[in-house]
């Protein structure tokens, strides 16, 4: 009987831990759609194809440097678990083995979306186009190393 209890207490710690991934991957992912959701309507701006202004422009940087922000909270549990309840992950395990250089990467998306920020409040499209250019660089130097191929 006294076995049978903390059989099922394990069980229940482990379909905590399974929950727990599923959520942290669908958080991450989630974090990752939003700021590319801003970066396709700057985008937009930039090539002259959007009817939004500069101060949408600096609004939207102002909150993929807040998505930036939240990076450390939401990759930082440690939650690593692949494909948990079929939600697919394209994080690379070595995200957690190599912790400080992640953590700058994202430190340095926020950098550059914080001077995207401020460009777009200066009005000016070029310096905007130079600001934004640089920003998008940030994800490709994250995403190189820290990607993995989405398991089938
Ligand atoms: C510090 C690292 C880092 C930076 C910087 C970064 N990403 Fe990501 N991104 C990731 C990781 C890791 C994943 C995989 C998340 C997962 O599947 O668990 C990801 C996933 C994504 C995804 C796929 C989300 C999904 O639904 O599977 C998109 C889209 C994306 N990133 C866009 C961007 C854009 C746009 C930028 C730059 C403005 C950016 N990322 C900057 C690390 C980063």
């Amino acid at each position: 009987m006294r076995f049978g209890v903390i059989a099922a207490g394990v069980a229940a710690v482990m379909i905590a831990g399974s929950a727990m991934a599923h959520e942290g991957v669908e958080a991450r992912q989630k974090l990752m759609k939003s700021i590319v959701g801003n970066v396709k309507a700057i985008g937009a701006v930039v090539k002259g194809q959007s009817t939004e202004s500069m101060a949408d422009v600096a609004r939207r940087a102002g909150e993929i440097k807040m998505d930036a922000d939240n990076m450390g909270g939401v990759f930082g549990d440690q939650v690593h678990v692949e494909n948990a309840n079929g939600v697919r992950t394209t994080a690379s395990p070595t995200i957690w083995a190599n912790w400080s250089d992640f953590f700058k990467l994202g430190q340095d998306m926020e950098a550059a979306a914080a001077t995207l920020q401020v460009t777009a409040a200066g009005g000016d499209m070029e310096a905007v186009k130079g600001a934004f250019g640089a920003m998008t660089k940030t994800c490709g130097a994250c995403h190189k190393p820290y990607r993995v191929k989405k398991a089938k």
